[in-house]
């Protein structure tokens, strides 16, 4: 049985209104200077907590797993994503999951549009240009990007964010189709103009946008694997906001270099915080925009993640089921 002040270690830090927040209603452990937790700071930290609050940048595997407490019994991830995250193991050994979806869902589908555009339309290029001041003045033909209206858009997971990026791109005038494990309702297609597609590959052959918006579970590590990416027009361009691991980096990066791909736009890798040295490179010859994890980062979005983090654990506290609880269902 848990206590009544639970011990919650959070392992990153916080929006301050969420950690008062927390310090009001929990025995909080804060990380206060915000270093990435080490293996043996979260082994630690699972043997003391009755819940933990982690964030992407904790692995929190067998391993650490295996030094689980019989007290911890709540890990309450602050972020939608749980591949960080043994959940079958967790769920094995009694601990609750849970996440924060809904909350990063506007951001992360502005985030995408945003890098839609900037590689599209050479936003970065274009800003640098006059930065570094080399901007030798106006020209008819010089620095042209790409019309976006018109195109397709190719959307990868018609999950929230998928949808909420539907809804943006029809927008800007781009025509909506998606691949996802499961159909959405033909209301929700319907409402989205978005056409369907059963088979990944067929779709990849037709897209001028590609938007990678599923979660990074096994079935979907790779799933733009070097075969699939050779199916792209060299037109088109890629952007992913989910996850690194669902793109074959080295074959993205090939595929870019040789010119069978046109330009991508990341906000996520395969090995964060690193960067796949190719795609630098490939970043200053303008041919990627690479953005360090920021779709979700809103000081709104980040408040409302706190808040939804306190509301899991308050629910659990109670003795009922939290309102966002990972299933293995959803894995
Ligand atoms: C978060 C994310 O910043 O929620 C997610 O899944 O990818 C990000 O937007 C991060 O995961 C917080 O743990």
């Amino acid at each position: 049985m848990v206590r009544k002040r639970p011990v919650v270690v959070v392992t990153r830090k916080l929006p301050d209104v969420v950690e008062t927040r927390m310090r009001e209603l929990f025995d909080t452990k804060l990380n206060l200077d915000d270093h990435a937790m080490s293996t043996g700071e979260l082994t630690d930290a699972v043997k003391n907590a009755d819940i933990l609050v982690p964030t992407i940048t904790d692995k929190i595997d067998s391993s650490v797993l295996a030094h689980a407490g019989e007290k911890l019994k709540l890990i309450a991830n602050f972020g939608n994503g749980v591949d960080h995250i043994d959940v079958h193991g967790a769920l094995s050994r009694g601990i609750t999951v849970t996440n924060t979806p809904g909350v990063l869902t506007d951001d992360t589908a502005d985030m995408t549009m945003a890098l839609i555009l900037a590689v599209a339309r050479r936003i970065n290029e274009g800003a640098l240009t006059i930065s570094q001041e080399s901007w030798a003045g106006w020209s008819p033909t010089w620095m042209l990007g790409r019309r976006i209206t018109g195109k397709r858009l190719g959307i990868i997971g018609m999950g929230r964010i998928g949808q909420a990026l539907a809804r943006r791109g029809r927008a800007f005038g781009l025509s909506i189709h998606y691949h996802n494990r499961r159909r959405v309702p033909s209301a929700t297609e319907e409402a989205l103009e978005a056409t369907y597609w059963d088979s990944l590959d067929q779709m990849l052959v037709r897209m001028d946008i590609i938007s990678v918006n599923c979660p990074h579970t096994p079935a979907t590590y790779h799933l733009l694997s070097a075969r699939r990416l050779k199916l792209l027009k060299p037109s088109a361009i890629i952007v992913n906001t989910a996850r690194g691991e669902i793109v074959d980096e080295v074959a993205l990066a090939r595929g870019l270099e040789a010119e069978e791909i046109a330009g991508a736009g990341l906000d996520v890798f395969e090995h964060e915080p690193a960067v796949n040295p190719r795609l630098l490179k490939l970043a200053k010859n303008h041919k990627v925009v690479l953005l360090p994890h920021m779709g979700s980062a809103t000081i709104e979005a980040r408040v409302d993640m706190g808040e939804k983090v306190i509301v899991n654990i308050r629910t659990f506290m109670d003795g009922h089921r939290p309102p966002d609880r990972v299933l293995p269902s959803m894995l």
